[in-house]
């Protein structure tokens, strides 16, 4: 009688790679991986990887195609860069006790790690209602109550915020059509509005500042009666 072998399942050993993003997504989930720490984290990803690496850790899978019915000026989705983001929040400085718009936010990348890097409230407004949807998911699964998303033309919305971020999210009569709500809440408290890949010349009410990145424009509203940030 011969004898008989138990079958072997295959057992995959965990690459460093994904033990070390899977401790760090339970560090985010549970609330102990934030600020500086994943700044460090970030930054100690070679810059290449710095992109995949993140949307690895947060969960963003592929987005899906853009809406067809985009209207006249609106920009299709592509994210930020993470080193935008976070020079971003570095030299605002964006603090915990900022209100931050991220619009047209796309599946939520700026507003979730600007959020995570700073600790401030963070909202993001975007036309698309997919990726609204998608970008609320992630939101839900990473358990995070002080990030919101609103379903929204920006350029019909209230806004209300101490810090706009915009990457290049639309142009034409509807960037007009939204300098002129950031103008309504410049007026009521002072804002730094941040633009990356695209600058805003002739608007009155804003002052430019030197920034480390060409990509990343950032401008201090200037109102008169209304003191600066
Ligand atoms: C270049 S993507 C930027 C995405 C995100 N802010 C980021 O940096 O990762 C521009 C986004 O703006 C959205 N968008 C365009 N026009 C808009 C509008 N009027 N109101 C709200 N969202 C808009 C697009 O659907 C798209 O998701």
């Amino acid at each position: 009688m011969g004898v008989r072998c138990r079958q072997q399942t295959p057992v995959r050993s965990e690459s460093i790679h994904d033990k070390r993003l899977r401790m760090a997504r339970a560090d985010i989930e549970s609330g102990a991986l934030r600020g500086a720490a994943l700044s460090e984290l970030l930054l100690s990803i070679p810059s290449l990887e710095r992109d995949v690496w993140l949307d690895e850790l947060l969960g963003f899978d592929e987005p899906p195609p853009d809406i067809a019915n985009l209207p006249r000026g609106a920009v299709p989705y592509l994210p930020s860069g993470v080193d935008e983001i976070l020079a971003m929040v570095s030299e605002v400085p964006l603090r915990r006790d900022d209100a931050f718009v991220d619009l047209g936010s796309g599946l939520g990348r700026v507003v979730i790690l600007a959020h995570l890097l700073s600790g401030a409230r963070a909202q993001g407004v975007e036309l698309q209602e997919p990726l609204v949807h998608l970008a609320r998911a992630r939101c839900a699964e990473l358990a995070l109550p002080l990030v919101s998303f609103v379903h929204a033309n920006a350029a019909d919305t209230e806004l209300d915020g101490s810090v706009f971020f915009l990457y290049s999210p639309f142009n034409g009569e509807m960037l007009s059509a939204v300098l002129r709500r950031l103008e309504d809440v410049a007026r009521r408290r002072p804002i730094v509005v941040c633009a990356v890949d695209f600058e805003l010349h002739g608007v009155t009410w804003l002052r430019a500042r030197k920034t480390s990145k060409v990509s990343l424009a950032l401008y201090d509203s200037c109102v008169p009666g209304v003191p600066l940030r």
